[in-house]
């Protein structure tokens, strides 16, 4: 069916959206991850502070950046940043994420849109200053992964900033998964019922993926113990980086 004017258009776009996401849910691809009732259990599944890189490189987010972040969640990461002015996108595959993010943003007028969207199928209309990028990649396999990292490569201006953070080899679940999940590639592994992937990433990868571009800050280490809801006390091998991309 083609669209005979703007509105009918906007109603086709976003039911192809939705379209696919319920597709990949069947299909088993992990994007469908389901999100959505962990969202609706608990306000704040990943905390409710925003990730110490932002505070700790702040100077790399101007009040007025464009800022995009793939898989926004529960808007921990950017509700402080659009308080400041920054121009905010997010887009995620959890229908409950993007009406909990836009929620909170009309109650308080913020330049922030979430939209549901597979990062695969977006099409930004321009690049943006800053790139948020966290607990994505460790959710997609390596293919995933490699579309990933290209999109980044064009959705950022030339001189702006990725914060990314991914999972590593030496993850406590890597162990575990290895007997019981369908293992694809020496570090990429498709759960039993096919709905979930995990990546885990070789010690300083993430510089070998983006080698051209400028290390503002690398970190690779066991992370700080936690919980999600009411889930059991984790830890996870954990990549951080603050790169940018380069102006040539
Ligand atoms: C681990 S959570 C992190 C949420 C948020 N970035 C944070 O740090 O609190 C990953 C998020 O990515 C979303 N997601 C998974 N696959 C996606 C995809 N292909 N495109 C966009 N979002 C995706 C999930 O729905 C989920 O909200």
């Amino acid at each position: 069916m083609r669209a005979q004017n703007a509105d009918q258009f906007l109603i086709l776009a976003t039911a192809g959206v939705k379209g696919r996401i319920k597709q990949l849910k069947q299909d088993g691809d992990p994007l469908a991850e389901n999100y959505d009732s962990a969202y609706e259990n608990d306000e704040a599944l990943f905390g409710s502070n925003e990730s110490h890189l932002l505070q700790k490189y702040a100077d790399f987010l101007p009040d007025d950046a464009s800022v995009l972040d793939l898989g926004v969640g529960q808007g921990r990461n950017v509700l402080s940043l659009a308080r400041r002015g920054c121009q905010v996108t997010g887009i995620d595959t959890s229908q409950v994420a993007v009406d909990t993010v836009n929620r909170l943003a009309s109650e308080e007028n913020l330049p922030l849109e979430a939209h549901l969207q597979d990062f695969r199928d977006y099409e930004p209309d321009r690049a943006y200053d800053v790139a948020l990028c966290f607990g994505l990649m460790q959710m997609l396999d390596l293919q995933g992964c490699a579309s990933l990292v290209d999109r980044l490569h064009h959705w950022i201006r030339p001189g702006g900033a990725l914060f990314l953070t991914a999972w590593h080899l030496e993850d406590p679940s890597f162990d575990t998964l290895c007997g019981q999940w369908e293992r694809r590639s020496g570090r990429s592994f498709r759960s039993p019922d096919g709905k979930m992937n995990r990546l885990f990433l070789e010690k300083g990868e993430i510089l070998k993926l983006f080698f051209r571009w400028e290390v503002v800050h690398h970190w690779e280490g066991q992370g700080k113990p936690h919980k999600h809801g009411t889930g059991k006390l984790e830890s996870h091998g954990e990549v951080e980086a603050v790169l940018i991309r380069p102006k040539k």
